[in-house]
């Protein structure tokens, strides 16, 4: 047995998972920033901290990213086989279908690429952030679907994304609805041990 805190911090490890249907409640403040400052613990590659955050919860916004994703989303299908492209292309031609599954909450967080390791900074920033707000009782999600909003000039601006920066960890948040999937279980590490 280790002790309290490492069972405590090894628990929310194991315990996290990815939340993709959540409450209508809003996420108040203070956890967004309990989030945020979770997220900027993680180590960088010469201490160079290369992070940006958008925090978005206006709904109209999220729905509009939402719908410019899905459109663009459907184009990259276009070259795909009919049988991988159909199921998908049927979920994203469905207007009530949310790419941030309802979430109220989308964080962007942002890699400045003038710092050459910025994309394993953010990430492990992100990696924080996510099991930060599994312990707080809220829940996330990865979305990197929503990486091709990138490609709207328009909405790039309108996310204030700064020059040299770089959408890295599209994140969704909220307080997860009561009924959840299982967390897909894990393969047994394959390792090599050399003592
Ligand atoms: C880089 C990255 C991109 C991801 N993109 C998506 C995504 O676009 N949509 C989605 O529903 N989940 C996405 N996920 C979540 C994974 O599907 C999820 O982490 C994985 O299935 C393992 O489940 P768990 O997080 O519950 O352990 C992404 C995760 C990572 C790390």
């Amino acid at each position: 047995m280790y002790s309290e805190q490492a069972e405590a911090v090894l628990g929310c490890i194991r315990e996290r998972k990815s939340i993709r249907n959540f409450v209508d409640r809003p996420v108040p403040d203070n956890l967004i920033q309990s989030i945020i400052h979770a997220g900027i613990e993680a180590p960088t590659a010469m201490g160079l901290q290369p992070w940006r955050f958008v925090v978005i919860r206006d709904k109209g916004l999220i729905k509009r990213i939402s719908d410019f994703c899905k459109a663009a989303l459907l184009e990259t299908l276009e070259g795909y086989p009919p049988e991988h492209a159909e199921p998908y292309r049927k979920v994203l031609n469905d207007p009530g279908y949310s790419l941030f599954f309802n979430a109220p909450l989308l964080v962007f967080v942002l890699g400045d690429e003038r710092c050459h390791q910025y994309l394993y900074d953010c990430t492990l920033c992100a990696g924080n952030m996510l099991l930060a707000a599994s312990t707080l009782g809220l829940g996330g999600c990865w979305m990197g679907s929503a990486e091709v909003v990138a490609e709207s000039p328009d909405l790039l601006a309108e996310l204030r994304i700064p020059d040299h920066f770089r959408i890295v960890a599209p994140l969704i948040f909220g307080y997860p609805a009561a009924t959840q999937p299982t967390k897909p279980e894990r393969r047994e590490p394959y390792t090599i041990w050399i003592d």
